[in-house]
């Protein structure tokens, strides 16, 4: 595969790709993970609330005190410029800022120049076989700081989850932090348990996921009874249904958690309806 087709990005002014564009050995995003990102993607070629993603990533720049020196239109021209280059229909497209390169000191300039990346490259894979069977998952420990609101790029409680999730057979980790359900490494989850539909709180536990904020506009449009609130891991465990949504992962329906047998052990009704009206609002939006 040429470079291009692994992806093509814009680095503080500069068009180059993934393999070969490099940012200095000072970035505080190398040193700190002082940084915020996003990940939004196209259908049929036209970006998918990418507003709402933009929106988000200012949020996230405010709440770690980064000023951004460019605008969400700005950002915005450079990722549809990217897409023409790019030239193919599903495209995910991604966004990092980190606070810019200086000497290592945890202590940094007002005035810092940030490192901004727009990135397009093709989707990430995901086996088309789990959307059908459903995923296995694990629950861990939710290690993560007390701002799971931002989407900064200090993953690494999110990798070490993904990764102990991957030892134990599974395709991801649901994180509990004080015996309450949070999300996935990379996802929201949502309950279908007594003909409710179930998601925990956005608060500083979780991402608002843009596609959390779609099923609940969905949800809502055809008739489901909603409810936002804490979750317990007895609660988790006696839904009839789950499923996580991400950008990438869409609704994704979860069938086994810690060796227990989610509802029947296969996708449920309230999955596909719901994952059947998001798809028609994404194809069309
Ligand atoms: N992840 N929770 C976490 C911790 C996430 O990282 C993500 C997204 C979500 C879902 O958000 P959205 O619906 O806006 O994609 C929830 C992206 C896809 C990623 O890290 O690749």
């Amino acid at each position: 595969m040429s470079h291009a087709a692994n992806g093509i990005l814009w680095l503080n002014g500069q068009f180059g790709d993934f393999q070969t564009s490099r940012v200095a050995l000072e970035d505080r995003g190398f040193q700190f993970g002082d940084g915020i990102y996003e990940v939004a993607r196209t259908y049929n070629g036209v970006p998918f609330m990418l507003r709402e993603h933009i929106a988000r990533l200012f949020r996230s720049a405010a709440g770690i005190d980064l000023t951004l020196t460019m605008s969400g239109d700005e950002l915005t021209v450079i990722a549809r410029d990217l897409l023409i280059r790019f030239s193919s229909d599903d495209a995910e497209i991604y966004f990092q800022i980190t606070r810019g390169a200086a000497p290592r000191n945890l202590l940094y300039a007002d005035e810092m120049q940030p490192t901004v990346i727009v990135g397009v490259r093709p989707p990430r894979y995901v086996p088309p076989e789990l959307r059908e069977t459903g995923c296995h998952v694990i629950t861990v420990p939710d290690e993560r700081w007390a701002r799971c609101d931002l989407k900064t790029i200090c993953l690494l409680p999110n990798a070490l989850a993904k990764g102990r999730a991957h030892r134990a057979g599974a395709f991801d980790a649901l994180m509990i932090r004080d015996k309450l359900l949070t999300e996935g490494t990379a996802s929201n989850v949502f309950l279908w348990l007594n003909e409710k539909l179930i998601t925990p709180v956005a608060d500083n536990r979780i991402l608002h996921g843009i596609t959390r904020g779609v099923v609940l506009k969905i949800a809502r449009e055809i008739g489901y009874s909603i409810v936002e609130r804490d979750i317990n891991r007895e609660e988790l465990y006696a839904a009839q249904e789950v499923f996580l949504t991400s950008t990438s992962l869409e609704l994704m329906p979860v069938v086994i958690i810690d060796d227990k047998t989610v509802g029947t052990g296969a996708a449920g009704d309230a999955h596909r309806d719901l994952h059947t009206a998001f798809r028609s609002f994404a194809q069309k939006h």
